[in-house]
């Protein structure tokens, strides 16, 4: 495992410059697949060494000289410099033997023990995601946020966090008065149950363009939202009738994207608790009052109320952004996190605010995940209005690729399997950039199954899974690294090497880039191994390391396909 050899160099190195192995670990680097052979694994620059020992201006000499210094043991077998640093070449043996055993002992938790993770505050975290609002669209902007938070989610958990997975739904509102009030009208019950999120946004457009014209119809949204503020028994079990067979529809359609939720909260959840939340602002001085009587907190840097966001009107009524500080605190009352996570689309200074709260009650524990538009990605119907439409229009797409192709084998659930080729396409496609780009969404791009897709993925991974069929039971543990002499071996293993950076390094940004890339990086090497390294018509012993290799390439393969939100196929 990569640690255990970090460590070896850094007590070698430790042994020259007097520091200890510690301050040296997080500096040495696996290096990055070289096409040439007999490259070296790991790094150490110079000039990174903690200390200042090292004058930057003659790195090169610098190098050589440490190098001069260290010595080859059983664990290094060759040591070299490389621009500014020290290189190091592990022994093939212990390389292969130790990686590969690991990996398949270590399974789903490979690579999360890591040394490099190991100040990685392990608290609780609590994520929000998704939240999208009840009667109006599920737009992109919800499904990126559907996407990473669920990836921030399981990626905090893989390295030992517990986690909280929040969806904060918008539950109320003048849409619900638009609701309540016009369903009599253009409401049906059975399409309700039969797909309550599409016939209530239906409904809710209907009405909405009637009050538009119809002030008697206003009117009635506006008195049934009073009923509903005042606690109006009937107002109430309407409403609650209508949320409850969102969200019941909500788990249905996460649950094909394979998302969860801890808890469905909501706005509703705050409307009377906004006005405790603006006593106790005011208690802490935080608030102060602009011109013209609405009670604001000052964001500007000088205090001179140059940039504000008001949280309550001169009428002493509360606003969203006041029902989202009051969630915050409920939140923090309720779950005592160490750290929250806000993975949504808002206006800037909604989050602002919040954070700025933070800080006054001296935490600096929220973060903001922003990501950038997404533009183009439209059914063959036309807009995108819901989840399910995407999934289903994914679905289709693929299943339609799929008869076309000549190389799909015949799976049991083929609908199934489109659904979770398709998936994987969206989230690929959009995990490739950094979060904050804006991209454009193409459907014919994102489910080719070459290139650097989800769908290459998915079937690099099912033809990993369908070789293991050769294998029959033994020690599996037990090997012969001599077996694995091939340059496509020694560039996979040291492939694995960077596993643990690259999970540290995503953990880091919040940003699965990198770990999509180090995964295509895995799948074409797996498909070089492929070629060269054939396990029928091999000797027993060839083919049992040959398979223990490739079943390492699964493992890992499927765990970064898991922590990204992707469900691994056996078979496609
Ligand atoms: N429902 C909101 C929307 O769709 C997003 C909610 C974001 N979360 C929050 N705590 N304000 O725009």
């Amino acid at each position: 495992m990569a640690c255990l050899f970090r460590r070896a160099i850094a007590e070698q190195v430790s042994q020259v410059l007097g520091l200890p192995p510690e301050k040296l670990i997080p500096h040495i680097h696996a290096i990055q697949v070289h096409r040439k052979q007999d490259s070296p694994d790991f790094q150490l620059y110079v000039n990174s060494v903690p200390g200042g020992q090292f004058n930057a201006a003659c790195q090169m000499e610098n190098a050589q000289k440490l190098a001069s210094k260290l010595a080859e043991n059983s664990v290094i077998s060759q040591i070299g410099t490389g621009r500014g640093s020290v290189t190091f070449r592990i022994n093939r043996d212990l390389l292969t033997k130790t990686i590969l055993r690991k990996i398949n002992q270590d399974g789903s938790s490979y690579g999360m023990n890591s040394e490099l993770l190991s100040n990685t505050p392990r608290g609780l975290t609590l994520v929000e995601y998704s939240s999208p609002n009840i009667a109006k669209k599920f737009h992109v902007g919800h499904l990126r946020s559907t996407i990473i938070g669920n990836f921030i989610a399981n990626l905090k958990e893989a390295v030992g966090c517990k986690v909280v997975r929040m969806n904060y739904l918008g539950d109320w509102g003048f849409q619900f008065g638009l609701l309540g009030a016009g369903f009599s009208k253009y409401g049906c019950e059975e399409k309700l149950r039969a797909n309550p999120l599409q016939h209530l946004f239906e409904v809710y457009v209907k009405v909405s363009a009637t009050a538009e014209k119809d002030e008697d119809m206003k009117r009635s949204a506006q008195d049934f939202m009073q009923r509903l503020e005042n606690g109006h028994p009937q107002a109430l079990s309407l409403w609650t009738h209508f949320r409850d067979l969102s969200i019941e529809e909500y788990a249905k359609v996460y649950k094909r994207l394979g998302v969860q939720f801890d808890e469905y909260s909501g706005e509703s959840f705050y409307t009377e608790k906004a006005q405790d939340i603006l006593k106790l602002l005011k208690s802490k001085e935080i608030l102060k009052t602009a011109g013209d009587g609405k009670i604001v907190v000052d964001l500007s840097e000088q205090g001179d109320l140059s940039t504000y966001s008001t949280v309550m009107r001169s009428d002493g009524t509360s606003l969203y952004i006041t029902r989202d500080l009051a969630a915050a605190i409920d939140r923090m009352e309720k779950y005592n996190f160490d750290e929250m996570i806000y993975v949504i689309k808002v206006k800037k200074h909604i989050l602002n605010i919040c954070l700025k709260f933070w800080r006054f009650l001296g935490k600096n524990i929220c973060q903001h995940v922003k990501f950038g538009r997404v533009q183009g990605m439209q059914t063959r119907r036309g807009d995108v209005i819901f989840l399910e439409d995407v999934l289903d229009e994914a679905r289709s797409r693929m299943l339609q690729n799929m008869a076309n192709s000549e190389t799909s084998k015949k799976t049991e659930d083929p609908a199934d399997t489109a659904e979770k080729i398709g998936i994987a396409a969206l989230i690929i496609q959009d995990f490739k950039g950094p979060l904050l780009s804006d991209y454009k969404f193409q459907w014919d791009q994102a489910l080719q199954s070459s290139g650097d897709t989800g769908v290459f993925l998915q079937y690099t991974h099912a033809r990993l899974h369908s070789l293991l069929n050769l294998w029959e039971t033994r020690e599996k543990e037990e090997f012969d690294a001599n077996c694995l002499q091939d340059p496509s071996v020694s560039s996979t293993l040291q492939h694995f090497l960077r596993y643990d950076e690259v999970i540290h390094k995503t953990l880091k940004e919040l940003q699965p880039r990198y770990l999509v890339s180090y995964l295509m990086g895995l799948g074409h090497l797996a498909n070089v191994a492929h070629h060269s390294l054939h396990v029928k018509g091999s000797s027993p012993d060839v083919a049992h390391a040959r398979l223990l290799f490739f079943n390492s390439i699964r493992v890992v393969l499927a765990n970064g396909m898991r922590l990204l939100g992707i469900t691994p196929l056996d078979k496609m």
